[in-house]
């Protein structure tokens, strides 16, 4: 006879309720515990009753590891979960953030700034359930994404994992968590989470709350901003993620008025669980409940006391589990954390874990190994690059180049590091943490597409750095110009001057001005390009599109007409940041949702 958890027959609340009672306070310290793959292993999982580990950006089970690598790892793992006392299954997370994009091979698509720009929701939808299934091929079933944070200020080096700065726009976004998750069955309750099956992953809606408003464009740094601007601005994006019944809510580094988020318990339980109804679990985010302190670290048990009190249900320790799970036992069994909270905590860990039909189907699926990196994907990926494109410029006085470029041109030069760097192309959280240039994994680099595009009889040459001997009588036809930025990720992105890199504004000034030139941008923001528009005919702005840079050949040659728009302000100067649509004295170069169009070529 199965014990009433065990048996699917059985609602998701009595097998909640069943399995709760059965546990011992060791067992519900492990749900609470997420721990780093490095740390993790069977011993561990079994002494410890870890509930959850993750891989932080890039770490996996070997370089270049096939899926097959990871579902063996997962499952590794999954085994001696299984093996404990309850056999409560772990939950493995990722950061699957543009794709699955710690794994090689798997489609990469435009990070979230781009999406942004393409205004579809449809098309998002699609990439969030292509996301899910290419996380799933490799065993994973939790993805740390979306990031619906609203950014507000391109100094900050986490603007491109934001879909815009208007939370109108983010709200529409959080349509990707249907295609993580799956689609709502008709009359799901608001706010209780779910995902429909196999080809599903759970997903969590980050970073809570308010990071995208950090003050000066600093990472986790204190903001002093009104009551209005927390609700009016970056509140309103939960809600949808709420309504579209995401499992989990990441909890930020960052501060309101001087309070550590994870030590909120007004924005936690009260604004997120009890008035918004959010009814999965929160996570913390990485060591997030050491930086309660500053330093961090300093008092940690009280730390732990305050946010697990605050609401916060699963920690993301990572790494020193043992102090961690020492502390909470100290404070569970002094009462300074109750017993319900820790029961609420793990009711709700234990709610999306069934929600996720874990319990049934712990182990990778095989039969979605072949998955990564599919066709199928790669067409979406490829559409969401041609929908991301703004075109900022299209004309030049002394000129009659303008896009689209023509296929047939007899000799063509195309410049730029950016122009044949998988890498580059892909920025941050690509493969490694920071991403990282080169080829490292597959894709079709933007000159391979140009190539692809224009005729056999058009001469393509490609330089990577300036040219001294370049001369504008080189019979050249035109010039295609890609530069941009480095990859990075958070605080290492953190920029004030936001100038394009000097070999890219040598790269301009060498070519644009002896040859008629379109410039194509790949940043993860805005950048300062006034100064040198006037060398230009046409100005693309690419943000970070992934993998599949056919699809910008696919609009610069008329394939597709130019459809996106911009989902942010594009300012002047850095003096004039923050700067944000619907500000007084708002004077951008190019304002939030411009975008021209060049009138040829398909739709979208
Ligand atoms: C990072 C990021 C967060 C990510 C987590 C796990 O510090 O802030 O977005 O999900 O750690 O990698």
């Amino acid at each position: 006879m199965l014990p009433p958890y065990k048996d699917p027959a059985n609602s998701i609340d009595v097998r909640v309720e069943d399995l709760l009672s059965r546990m011992t306070l060791a067992e519900k310290v492990g749900q609470m515990t997420q721990i780093e793959r490095t740390v993790a292993n069977a011993s561990v999982i079994q002494t410890y009753f870890i509930g959850s580990i993750l891989s932080g950006g890039g770490s996996a089970p070997a370089m270049n590891a096939s899926s097959i690598a990871w579902a063996d790892m997962v499952d590794e793992f999954q085994t001696a979960a299984l093996s404990t006392r309850l056999g409560i299954p772990i939950i493995y997370g990722i950061d699957a953030v543009h794709g699955n994009n710690n794994v090689y091979g798997a489609t990469i698509f435009p990070h979230n700034i781009g999406l942004g720009a393409t205004r579809d929701a449809d098309l998002v939808q699609r990439i969030g359930a292509a996301t899910a299934l290419e996380v799933r091929a490799t065993g994973i079933h939790y993805a740390f994404a979306p990031c619906i944070s609203v950014c507000r200020d391109p100094r900050w080096g986490r603007y491109y994992e934001c879909f815009s700065e208007d939370p109108r726009l983010v709200q529409q976004m959080t349509r990707i968590i249907l295609g993580l998750q799956g689609m709502l069955p008709e009359g799901h309750p608001k706010g209780v989470p779910h995902v429909g099956g196999g080809f599903n992953v759970v997903a969590c809606a980050k970073h809570y709350i308010g990071d995208g408003g950090t003050a000066r464009g600093i990472y986790g740094d204190d903001k002093e901003y009104a009551y209005n601007e927390l609700y009016q601005v970056h509140i309103p994006p939960y809600h949808d993620a709420i309504s579209n019944s995401v499992s989990s809510v990441m909890v930020s580094y960052t501060s309101w008025n001087g309070l550590k988020m994870c030590a909120s318990q007004s924005l936690i339980s009260t604004q997120l669980k009890q008035k918004m109804g959010f009814q999965g679990f929160t996570i913390s985010d990485w060591e997030a409940v050491d930086c309660i302190t500053s330093p961090p670290h300093v008092n940690y048990r009280e730390s732990i006391n305050v946010a697990i009190n605050a609401g916060l249900d699963m920690v993301m320790v990572p790494i020193n589990y043992k102090e961690f799970i020492s502390h909470i036992n100290v404070l569970v069994n002094s009462g300074q954390i109750s017993r319900d909270r820790m029961d609420d905590a793990v009711r709700r860990i234990l709610r999306v874990k069934f929600v996720a039909g874990l319990f049934e189907k712990p182990m990778a699926d095989r039969s979605l190994l072949g998955m990564l990196g599919n066709e199928k994907h790669r067409n979406i990926a490829r559409e969401a690059v041609r929908k991301s494109l703004v075109l900022l410029k299209n004309s030049k006085y002394s000129s009659n180049l303008k896009l689209p470029l023509s296929k047939s041109a007899r000799k063509i030069l195309v410049a730029g590091r950016h122009a044949n760097d998988i890498g580059l192309q892909c920025g941050g959280w690509t493969m490694t943490w920071q991403g990282t240039s080169g080829d490292i994994s597959i894709g079709t680099t933007i000159l391979e597409g140009i190539k692809n595009t224009v005729s056999p009889i058009t001469q393509v040459d490609y330089i990577m750095c300036p040219d001294p001997g370049l001369t504008s009588s080189g019979d050249y036809s035109y010039a295609v110009v890609v530069v941009g930025e480095p990859p990075y990720a958070e605080m290492l992105g953190d920029n004030k001057n936001l100038t394009i890199p000097q070999e890219g504004i040598d790269l301009i000034q060498n070519v644009c001005s002896r040859l008629d030139s379109v410039v194509v941008l790949i940043s993860g923001r805005p950048l300062v390009v006034e100064p040198y528009l006037p060398l230009m005919n046409s100005l693309v702005a690419a943000w970070l599109p992934g993998s599949e840079g056919q699809g910008v050949a696919d609009v610069l040659f008329g394939d597709y007409d130019f459809h996106g728009k911009l989902p942010c302000t594009w300012f002047r100067t850095v003096d004039q940041l923050p700067m944000n649509f619907g500000d007084e004295d708002y004077d951008p170069l190019y304002p939030y949702n411009f975008g021209l169009t060049t009138g040829v070529g398909k739709a979208g």
